[in-house]
């Protein structure tokens, strides 16, 4: 039990990579809060993820909620140790087709989501002063630019960006900062990517998705539990010396 008497808060936690997090944690011994904008199916994943889990509802891009959010994560289980910021949207358009409101419903919870997420958790873990773990969701897609991608894209950059920048404000309180940058990974979100590229590049449905997996060197497209484990292991304190970096666990998609 690698996390036996922690706390997380897990943002976008009702489905997808966000609810295998809270899985695999609770099966280390953390407590989990799910938060997720989705109301319903945030108090579904809870209740089924039994007494360890919490859930709330929460709106990463609106202030308020996310005090409440925090208020609430923190009252109910005494304490926040680690926070991962897993919200996020993906569009895809060509350049000329990009719209202001899509780029403002993107920026808005994959980088001001996590920045404020971010330091809503920091806030509480400086003042506690036992410091703590901070994990963004970045993506291959934030290494490099993608045609048809260019605001997710840009989003995900920024949050690698973000993290370098918190990584190396927060350290001095004994906060690691850290990024994961998943490839292409199975899974309703993969599904919504999939309906984008059969538009935009005339693919039946199922296509992209089927060529994108072939083409990891590992051979498959990723799965959700396949991320856990860095997630898991940069919670611990055998991660207490990596500050500010993002790692690929991609399959090889991806070098940096
Ligand atoms: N699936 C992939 O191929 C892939 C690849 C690279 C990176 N990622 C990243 O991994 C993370 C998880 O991806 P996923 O595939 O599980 O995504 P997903 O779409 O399945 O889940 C995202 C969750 O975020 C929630 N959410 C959306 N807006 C929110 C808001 N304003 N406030 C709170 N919650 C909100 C949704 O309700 C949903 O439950 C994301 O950051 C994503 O960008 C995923």
């Amino acid at each position: 039990m690698r996390l036996a008497g922690k706390t997380a808060l897990i943002t976008g936690a009702a489905r997808g990579i966000g609810l295998e997090f809270a899985r695999a944690y609770i099966a280390e011994g953390a407590r989990v809060a799910l938060a997720d904008i989705n109301a319903e199916a945030v108090a579904k994943a809870a209740a089924e993820l039994g007494p360890q889990a919490i859930g709330i509802q929460m709106d990463v891009t609106a202030q308020a909620s996310i005090d409440a959010g925090f208020d609430a994560a923190i009252a109910q289980m005494g304490q926040l140790d680690i926070l991962i910021n897993n919200a996020a949207l993906f569009s895809a358009a060509p350049i000329a087709e990009i719209t202001r409101a899509d780029y403002d419903r993107l920026f808005a919870v994959n980088l001001a989501g996590t920045i404020f997420c971010t330091q809503a958790a920091a806030r509480h873990m400086v003042a506690r002063g036992q410091g703590g773990k901070i994990i963004n969701m970045a993506s291959q897609a934030g290494r490099r630019g993608e045609a048809l991608v260019g605001v997710y894209c840009a989003s995900k950059a920024a949050v690698i960006s973000f993290t370098q920048s918190a990584g190396l404000d927060l350290i001095r309180h004994g906060i690691n900062v850290n990024a994961i940058a998943p490839g292409v990974v199975d899974g309703d979100h993969w599904d919504g990517v999939d309906a984008f590229f059969a538009k935009y590049e005339n693919r039946k449905a199922g296509e992209k998705k089927k060529l994108v997996g072939e083409a990891v060197p590992f051979g498959r497209m990723g799965r959700a539990g396949d991320l856990t484990g860095m997630a898991v292991f940069l919670a611990t304190p055998e991660a207490e010396y990596i500050v500010a970096q993002c790692f690929g666990v991609d399959g090889g998609n991806w070098m940096a």
